[in-house]
């Protein structure tokens, strides 16, 4: 027993050798042993001939029949309506914004005022009423025009010459507002003959310019113009 166990180890030591060496034989670089190792490779991709199976739809069916110029025509011809109705009616948009802003047409009548001079006798006051506000209107007299230019300009108050009151000397027209506080001052009343305001006594000459009391300033002159004779027109 002893010898054929002795001569079994040999063998498996040689077969082991032999298997051990055989990979080493594979990874060496030498080009020879490299194609040996191809040429005898039996692996396969399981891809290899496969049948497809991503399939392309048909898409010919809404492919144009036309030519590709007739399809621009009709876009540009949709782009183009669109446009001009978007166009439309941002314009309508606009101008109904536009026509809500603006005055109304009682308020637009109310930013003028035309007054018949005829109507008023020399040496008598009007009131009519602008924008809101009283607006005094005194044909004035002689004596009056003189007396309001008889004044030191300098001594005022609120330092103003008649003749930078009045556009035509006997027609003097001011806004009945007191400077002070707002009050509407009474006509030929007060220590200078023009006007009286009750409220805290302020006392304004016959040229509208404040002579005594607590107002600060003068009467306000508004915007007005004689477009004809016998006619003037405020605002
Ligand atoms: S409001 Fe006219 S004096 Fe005060």
């Amino acid at each position: 027993m002893a010898p054929l166990s002795t001569m079994s180890r040999a063998l498996a030591r040689s077969a082991a050798s032999a298997s051990v060496r055989l990979p080493v034989r594979a990874m060496s670089s030498s080009p020879a042993l490299r194609d040996h190792a191809t040429a005898s490779s039996t692996y396969e991709s399981p891809f290899k001939g496969e049948p497809k199976t991503t399939k392309v739809p048909d898409f010919s069916k809404y492919m144009a029949k036309r030519g590709g110029s007739a399809n621009a025509v009709f876009s540009y011809f949709m782009v183009g309506t669109l446009g001009a109705i978007s166009a439309a009616g941002a314009k309508s948009t606009i101008q109904q914004f536009l026509v809500n802003m603006s005055a109304s047409a009682d308020v637009l009548a109310m930013a003028k005022v035309e007054v018949d001079l005829n109507a008023i006798p020399e040496g008598k006051n009007v009131i009519i009423k602008w924008r809101g506000k009283p607006v005094f209107i005194r044909h004035r007299t002689q004596a009056e025009i003189e007396e309001a230019n008889s004044v030191n300009v300098a001594q005022l108050r609120d330092p103003q010459s008649d003749e930078e009151r009045v556009k035509k000397p006997e027609w003097l027209v001011m806004l009945g507002v007191c400077t002070h506080l707002g009050c509407v001052p009474i006509g030929e009343a007060g220590d200078y003959g023009g006007w009286f305001c009750p409220c805290h006594g302020s006392h304004y000459d016959i040229s509208g310019r404040i002579r005594k009391g607590p107002a600060p300033l003068n009467l306000e002159i508004p915007a007005y113009e004689f477009p004809e004779d016998g006619k003037l027109v405020v605002g």
